[in-house]
């Protein structure tokens, strides 16, 4: 038995400026708002400038979790940033967010898991805080994958977008815990065989170059449902809940048919989906926290529910955090 237990405290997020519509898509590639729409749900993205990078939007999206949290930067002892847009090959983003927060305490890291990476850092900072190293994580999805994205393809560009969010979360002793609040099971998952139907074809000690997303997006998709569904009902068999005790279903943003493909095969009701995708596009390891923000602005998140969040993303990489907010 764990002694000690983590809670999230605190949740903000951070878009780029700048909306990207189908209709202004169409103008660059081959398409159209009713094929993107249709195919995907997207409806539009959000785009970072040049003066936004990955640790900006991570920044803004760290400030407003402190702020939600009624945290000082100066308790943080841990941070966590999930990203594949990192600003530099290294340092780690982390670092730069961890001295544009003005910390120069505990430690900082990347974790990278492509769109599963906040499920993967979120059930990092939990290890971490069981297991007594940390105290206080920042824990942050943050991406600016239009950098990576070749404007050419018309199957990868219209899909993704930029942005950031983040969570704070706080180690409680046993039986401290404010209501009984907190995280109660994480699920990680990887199969590095089908490493290649979602990859950049370019990096340090392979071309020496920044490289390109590219996609098998069918495969990836056939590959996708199965997937969540099965880490999903393994993370709440291992809590003992069942799919009508789960109050809202927080998945990764990558296709609106996954997602009710997804809610389709284990008996979940749409109206406890929360969908985000038609906004943001594919933030990668942002689109949780994103979904987040959004469900908790449009009063859909209280706490006290009982929340499953749950992403598949390039490795193939996957998993599933079940928590009381
Ligand atoms: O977040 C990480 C995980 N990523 C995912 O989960 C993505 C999974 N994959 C998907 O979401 C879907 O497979 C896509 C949205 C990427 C593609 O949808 P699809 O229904 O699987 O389409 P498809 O790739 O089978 O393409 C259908 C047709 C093709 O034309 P033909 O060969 O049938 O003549 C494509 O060339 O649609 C064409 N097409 C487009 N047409 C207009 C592909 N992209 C576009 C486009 N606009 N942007």
């Amino acid at each position: 038995m764990y002694m000690r237990h983590s809670v999230v405290t605190g949740l903000g997020i951070q878009l780029p400026k700048r909306v990207m519509t189908n209709a202004e898509m169409s103008k660059l590639v081959d398409t159209t708002d009713e094929w993107i729409v249709e195919r995907t749900g997207i409806r539009q993205r959000y785009i970072a400038g040049d003066d936004e990078r990955t640790s900006d939007l991570a920044i803004g999206a760290a400030r407003a979790a402190l702020a939600d949290a009624g945290t000082d930067a100066g308790e943080i002892d841990l941070i966590i940033v999930a990203t594949s847009t990192p600003d530099n090959t290294f340092p780690a983003t982390a670092t730069a967010v961890q001295a544009g927060l003005g910390i120069t305490h505990g430690a900082a890291f990347d974790v990278q898991a492509v769109c599963s990476g906040f499920v993967y850092a979120l059930t990092v900072a939990d290890s971490f805080i069981r297991c007594g190293q940390a105290h206080n994580v920042l824990v942050i999805g943050a991406e600016t994958f239009s950098r990576i994205l070749d404007w050419q393809d018309r199957t990868t560009c219209v899909l993704f977008g930029d942005g950031a969010g983040a969570v704070v979360v706080k180690g409680y002793e046993a039986g401290q815990a404010p209501g009984d609040r907190g995280i109660i099971a994480c699920k990680l998952r990887s199969d590095g065989r089908h490493k290649e139907k979602l990859y950049v074809d370019g990096g340090p000690s392979s071309t020496g170059t920044v490289g390109y997303l590219r996609m098998e997006g069918r495969e990836v998709f056939k590959h996708a449902v199965t997937n969540i569904a099965s880490v999903m009902q393994e993370t709440m068999d291992e809590a003992g809940v069942g799919v009508a005790d789960i109050d809202l279903f927080v998945p990764h943003q990558a296709n609106v048919r996954i997602l009710d493909g997804t809610a389709r095969k284990l008996g979940i009701d749409p109206d406890r989906v929360v969908v985000t995708v038609d906004k943001h596009g594919n933030t990668s390891a942002a689109s949780i926290p994103l979904a987040l923000g959004e469900a908790k602005a449009q009063g859909r998140l209280h706490r006290g529910d009982l929340v499953l969040l749950e992403a598949m993303g390039g490795g193939f990489t996957w998993g599933a955090v079940l928590l009381r907010w």
